[in-house]
């Protein structure tokens, strides 16, 4: 049984070694393609590959069609969008993710962008606290519910909307969950995308949804850019200079966002998911599931079911 890790953006060593070590403990071999720069190499490495584990590699019709012994696809960590399901599907890949791996360290830089934001982006000048503001949670997920754990640690008052979520478990939680998303935008200070790129939500976060938000309010997307219209954010800050952006996914229109200076920010690379622990987890996660489908069936976190 071959297992292929295809990276674009490598994992930490240390979680490379973790995978190692469960998928030759289970006496298969493990092939590396690592800061590969040509589609081209990952069609050739996935070729004679039973299971494949990646992280926002896009596993394409492609990568699926030249994957002629494949079977199991784990992308590790929480979005899978990068994963063509309809292929997996249509050739009998079971696709799976590896929810709640990576979650701590997405949460741990949505708070730090908060502060980072707050703090005008560490230039002088008199910045905020987040003590006694008000953060609005998009998706109370994995990653949702720690930020919303951990702003609560700080003091603030945190809010949250998720048709998916019941309400009583928010509020148990010490969570105001408005009647609506727009209820949200219009109460919260800060806003934190923790919604998955799909057809729903795709362009979703609009001129008018964010135009809602209160004077100084500021979005955090630790999620996806898909989710943004970015023309319609471009235009909202304009004709408001009080409104931020931080974001860990560059936007396509990078240059339209960067006249903003002070009001946004994006990280170079996406950093959400990029600690040591998250990595292992995750990494550690998907070899796993990779050996438990092969010698038990096991097909918990299977995505195109
Ligand atoms: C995820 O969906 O798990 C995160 O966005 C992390 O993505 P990455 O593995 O590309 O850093």
């Amino acid at each position: 049984m071959k297992v292929l890790v295809a990276t674009e953006k490598p994992f930490a060593k240390v979680a490379v070694d973790g995978i190692r070590e469960i998928v030759e403990k289970a006496g298969y071999q493990l092939v590396l393609l690592e800061k590969y720069t040509d589609v081209q190499q990952f069609y050739d490495a996935v070729a004679d590959v039973d299971a494949l584990i990646v992280r926002s590699d896009k596993v394409t019709p492609e990568v699926i069609d030249s994957a002629k012994n494949l079977k199991i696809v784990v992308r590790a960590g929480a979005g899978f969008d990068n994963l063509n399901l309809p292929a997996c599907t249509a050739n009998n890949i079971v696709a799976m993710n590896t929810p709640g791996q990576n979650s701590n360290a997405v949460a741990e830089l949505a708070i730090g962008m908060m502060i980072y934001m707050s703090r005008n982006t560490f230039k002088p000048g008199t910045g905020t606290e987040l003590l006694g503001k008000r953060l609005g949670i998009q998706a109370y997920g994995h990653v949702g519910r720690l930020v919303a754990n951990k702003a609560k640690a700080l003091g603030m008052e945190v809010w949250a909307f998720d048709p998916f979520v019941p309400k009583e478990k928010m509020e148990a939680e010490g969570v105001k969950v408005p009647a609506t998303l727009e209820e949200l935008y219009a109460n919260c200070d800060f806003i934190s995308l923790h919604i998955p790129a799909n057809e729903q939500t795709k362009n979703s976060i609009n001129h008018d949804l964010v135009g809602k938000m209160p004077k100084g309010g500021c979005l955090i997307n630790t999620a996806r850019k898909e989710v943004i219209d970015e023309a319609g954010l471009i235009k909202l800050l304009e004709e408001r200079d009080d409104l931020k952006y931080c974001t860990d996914i560059a936007p396509v229109d990078l240059e339209g966002f960067q006249k903003f200076e002070k009001r946004f920010f994006a990280t170079p690379k996406k950093q959400g998911a990029e600690t040591a622990e998250a990595n292992i987890n995750a990494a550690k996660a998907a070899a796993n599931q990779i050996v438990n489908f092969f010698t038990t069936g096991d097909k918990t976190f299977q995505v195109n079911k």
